[in-house]
């Protein structure tokens, strides 16, 4: 059966059109029912048919939790099974979370749990990490502190400052979202007990991403 993805964005939408792309291509089997936005601007909306589009801000609704309720209701009427998160901005509260349990992940650009919240290749270089990357984990209300489903990894290299090093990250992004959003559409994940199970199995070690994702 065909996933439904409600997809959550603040930015540029670089991993969405990943998403996007692989579902034309025939490569996840996907349809994406919903983008969901804080900000209104967003060139991560001007990826979908205007249809699909949903956006307010935190104010107009009222503050942080009333957002937080709206957004929750209008993602709940796309019926979606998956909710991601690529590149959403916003700390999602704990009742949206608790919604929303177990169907929810996040993309992050780092190894977690190194480096959690903003600035995250300024940090991996200012800590001297000889090695950076991307996580995908199952979204709890600590932020970035959900369990780790997947992980790629890539070299920090001499000269590296945080835009080379933010490329070299995002490049491998694309293909881990995808690795992990086919094992979420074949209904082979899930979270039980703060846990990311894979076939019924405790991933214990996050999974690395696989050479022939894409
Ligand atoms: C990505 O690098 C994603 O990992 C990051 O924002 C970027 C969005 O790019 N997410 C976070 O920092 C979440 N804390 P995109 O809009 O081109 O997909």
């Amino acid at each position: 059966m065909t996933a439904r993805l409600a997809i959550l964005a603040s930015g540029r939408g670089s991993n969405l059109q990943a998403i996007l792309d692989a579902i034309a291509a025939g490569t996840l089997d996907a349809s994406v029912v919903g983008v969901f936005s804080d900000k209104p601007e967003a060139p991560a909306l001007q990826r979908v048919p205007e249809a699909l589009r949903w956006s307010r801000t935190p104010k107009s609704c009222g503050g942080r939790a009333a957002f937080d309720a709206v957004l929750g209701d209008a993602v709940a009427a796309c019926a979606p099974d998956w909710i991601v998160c690529v590149g959403y901005m916003r700390i999602l509260g704990e009742a949206f979370v608790q919604r929303f349990a177990g169907r929810l992940l996040n993309i992050h650009p780092s190894l977690l749990p190194k480096h959690k919240g903003l600035h995250t290749h300024q940090r991996a270089l200012e800590a001297g990490d000889a090695e950076h990357g991307a996580s995908v984990h199952f979204v709890t209300a600590e932020l970035d502190g959900g369990a780790v489903i997947a992980q790629a990894r890539v070299p920090v290299q001499p000269g590296d400052d945080a835009d080379t090093l933010a490329a070299r990250v995002l490049a491998v992004e694309h293909p881990l979202l995808l690795q992990v959003l086919r094992l979420a559409a074949a209904g082979r994940l899930a979270e039980r007990n703060g846990q990311a199970v894979l076939d019924g199995q405790a991933v214990f070690t996050p999974l690395p991403l696989e050479s022939t994702a894409t």
